[in-house]
């Protein structure tokens, strides 16, 4: 199965979460890891070469730390540029049917916040469901996210194990995945 990981953080030079995971990936050649950020600086995504990679890559994992409840804009923009009318849906737009895609995403807060009656009153899954909802639409299969919680406050020792949990997530068989 091939692999890439699509990383959106805007200060990855300020990172330890996303720079801790992106580390750990480094170790694991047969996956192809990208910086969304370093890759388009002036915001022009090349909508074409996206799209090409997306046709190789079976599963797509899109990495970024969570901006209010949701992704870093550059990814935003991703998707809306990417994900077109006549390729990603409608008519003869199939060419995501059936690729798999994951969200992984570090947050400040803790699991105890996020759930109903917590601080932040939603899980991270009813939170996600906007690119779950996307990815739905354009008939990708949308696989259960991995979620780092408390990613300031952890030590870095906390942050590699995430890490080792992290690259195994990614690389489990999809039914592995679901059950
Ligand atoms: C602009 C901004 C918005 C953020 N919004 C949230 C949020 O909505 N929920 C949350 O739990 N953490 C939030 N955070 C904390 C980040 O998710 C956290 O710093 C990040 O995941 C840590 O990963 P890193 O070390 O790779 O930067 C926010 C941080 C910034 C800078």
């Amino acid at each position: 199965m091939k692999i890439m990981v699509i990383v959106a953080h805007p200060q990855l030079n300020n990172s330890r979460a996303n720079r801790a995971f992106m580390l750990e990936l480094g170790n694991r050649p047969d996956i192809h890891v990208r910086d969304l950020y370093q890759e388009y600086p002036n915001w022009e995504i090349d909508v074409e070469k996206e799209q090409r990679l997306l046709l190789q890559y079976d599963r797509i994992v899109l990495q970024f730390p969570l901006f209010w409840y949701s992704c870093p804009p550059l990814l935003k923009k991703w998707f809306d540029d990417v994900f077109t009318h006549g390729w990603a849906f409608g008519p003869g737009g199939d060419n995501l049917e059936g690729k798999e895609f994951m969200i992984t995403t570090t947050v400040g807060g803790t699991e105890n916040q996020y759930r109903s009656g917590g601080f932040n009153k939603f899980t991270i899954s009813e939170l996600l469901r906007p690119l779950q909802r996307t990815i739905a639409r354009c008939n990708g299969s949308y696989l259960p996210a991995f979620v780092a919680y408390n990613a300031n406050a952890g030590s870095d020792a906390y942050l590699d194990r995430e890490a080792e949990k992290y690259a195994e997530h990614i690389l489990a068989p999809m039914l592995e995945l679901v059950q």
